[in-house]
């Protein structure tokens, strides 16, 4: 380790983009079906790619900066919250809005704006999104980790507020939940939402909205009467952007002005910020393939549900959370690894989870081809145990 770096920084190791693809050949040259980062199996039209392209060629100025306020961008994605959320009368401006290199450099923002240098920890219950405890390590952030009922994954709320209430350890400052949940799929209960409802002021809670388009179900409208809440939102499923690395932050003004303060000058391309506008202006027509991905997802619970050997839970969003039934412990790591490791050498990555595997939904062609193999790694599983 080189002596000027930060101590606690040897035990860490860089984020695997994907973790099933270890390898030095892009992924995209593998002819791999990658079901393991939740994207939109469907690139955007090829009119609209075409119409980029010539915004690239006629009016970006390479060699000028990006707009650095990204004051029309917000405009676009401040109207988008106000109609999906039904509001006729505009709730939300662009003061309600901050712009980041996907929702990871917003979630690191708020780490920074209300934690970094021993102000505070974060709380997470496991399992869910991985960034949250990645970025806030880097920081030096300390986490504090909940766990989940097994069977509907509801955040363990005595553990949780007994965690808020510990006056001997570093103070929560930020709770971070997902709404539903990675890689559960499960929505936010009403107990959770009271739980969340009753946190004091000087608790920031964060809902990562990042499925919304999927679950249609948006707690935008709770910001109100909470500046201490806000909501993230990505260009990186639905939208069909997660190349374009696009996300944002919908929150009170005085949260906003703090996150603004924080983020890099320029820390959106061009070409990014022109792709996410074009997303706001089409997006009827990126949107539609929204109900074809939810019965797509149903076709493969119910597939999955009938095998005996898999428990797969409802979801919310556009991926499947299963686990494989009645294993002890440490053979039911061992048979995930294996049903990963097997599913990549015949062609689909998913995501090998502690407990359970997720496995995003991809379009007829790839769902098909991964429901097949899944049932022949799984007879493999069975003959040999
Ligand atoms: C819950 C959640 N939040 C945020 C993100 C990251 O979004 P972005 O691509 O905008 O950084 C993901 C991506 O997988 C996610 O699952």
């Amino acid at each position: 380790m080189l002596p000027f770096i930060r101590s606690d920084l040897a035990d860490f190791s860089a984020y695997k983009p994907h973790p099933g693809s270890d390898t030095t050949q892009p992924v995209q040259h593998q002819n791999l079906d990658r079901l393991d980062t939740n994207e939109s199996p469907d690139d955007l039209p090829s009119d609209l790619k075409r119409k980029l392209a010539w915004t690239y060629q006629e009016i970006i100025e390479t060699n000028r900066y990006p707009d650095g306020g990204h004051q029309e961008l917000k405009n676009a994605i401040a109207q988008y919250v106000n109609s999906s959320a039904n509001i006729l009368s505009p709730r939300f401006g662009s003061e309600n809005i901050s712009v980041g290199n996907g929702s990871d450099e917003i979630i690191r923002s708020l780490l920074i704006a209300s934690c970094l240098g021993g102000e505070g920890a974060i709380l997470i219950a496991k399992p869910t999104f991985s960034m949250y405890s990645i970025l806030a390590k880097t920081l030096g952030v300390p986490v504090v980790e909940v766990g989940r009922n097994e069977e509907n994954f509801e955040i363990d709320l005595s553990a949780a507020k007994k965690a808020i209430e510990d006056r001997k350890s570093v103070p929560v400052r930020t709770v971070f939940v997902v709404h539903p949940n990675s890689p559960t799929a499960n929505p936010l209960t009403s107990s959770e939402l009271e739980w969340l409802k009753s946190l004091p002021k000087n608790i920031l809670v964060v809902i990562d909205e990042a499925y919304f388009e999927f679950s249609k179900n948006s707690l935008v409208n709770e910001l109100v009467d909470k500046p201490n809440w806000a909501v993230l939102r990505t260009f990186s499923k639905a939208f069909r952007l997660a190349s374009m690395r696009v996300g944002y932050c919908i929150a009170n003004p005085e949260l906003i002005s703090v996150l603004e303060k924080i983020r890099l000058p320029y820390n959106l391309p061009s070409f990014s910020i022109a792709a996410a506008l074009a997303a706001m202006q089409n997006q009827q027509v990126l949107l539609d393939s929204i109900s074809q991905i939810l019965q797509e997802r149903d076709e493969i619970i119910a597939s999955l549900s009938n095998n005996p050997m898999l428990k797969v839970w409802k979801s919310s969003a556009n991926f499947v959370y299963l686990q494989l039934e009645e294993k002890s412990i440490d053979s039911h790591q061992h048979c995930l690894t294996y049903v990963a490791q097997e599913l990549k050498k015949s062609g689909t990555l998913v995501r090998k989870l502690n407990k359970g595997l997720r496995i995003t939904v991809g379009s007829k062609d790839e769902n098909s081809r991964t429901l097949n193999r899944l049932q022949s790694v799984l007879s493999d599983l069975k003959l040999q145990s």
